[in-house]
């Protein structure tokens, strides 16, 4: 089964003594109060714990777990089985790319290539300042845009090395 493609804007890669339950105490209220059962809310929650630590290590899922009643183990399995749960620190700007096969006939490999050339850096690497991660991603349902990529959040279509290296420079 494909990975989910979308990624969120890490904001802060401080570890806190001050745990998600006590530090977003409201948020969480609010996210469990629409789900029927704690462990129904174990995505967003996840969310909340990847925009407070920038990915969610062993003791983000630890703490999902305990907010969902849910078995580590379970919240684990969630987080590598999608993309835009991260179980390593990346860097301030996460840039996905997709080689997925439509991409891939519209030169997706080669660009990829590209990407890497210019950051410096392989897929799956983030830049020694800590400011791009790379990775190659599965279809994110713009395949008639390709080669296209998302950077945190934000679509862009219809790349170039020549619009890449514009984005790149600009976001320095
Ligand atoms: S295959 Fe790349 S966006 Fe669909």
């Amino acid at each position: 089964m494909r990975k989910v493609f979308y990624v969120l804007h890490v904001t802060n890669y401080a570890r806190q003594d001050i745990m998600l339950k006590e530090k977003h105490a409201t948020e969480i209220e609010a996210i469990l109060a629409k789900y029927p059962t704690k462990r129904s809310a174990v995505m967003p929650l996840l969310y909340v714990a990847q925009q407070e630590y920038g990915f969610c290590d062993e003791q983000a899922i630890r703490e999902v777990a305990e907010l969902t009643a849910l078995d580590p183990t379970e919240v684990k399995s969630i987080v590598g089985f999608y993309t835009m749960f991260f179980e390593e620190k990346t860097g301030q700007y996460v840039i996905e790319v997709c080689d997925d096969l439509p991409c891939a006939l519209r030169g997706a490999d080669k660009f990829v290539q590209h990407c890497e050339h210019k950051l410096g850096i392989r897929a799956g690497q983030t830049t020694p300042d800590g400011k791009f991660t790379l990775r190659t991603v599965m279809c994110i349902a713009a395949c008639d845009r390709a080669p296209v990529a998302q950077v945190n959040r934000e679509y862009k279509y219809s790349l170039t090395p020549e619009s890449f290296d514009k984005m790149v420079d600009e976001l320095k």
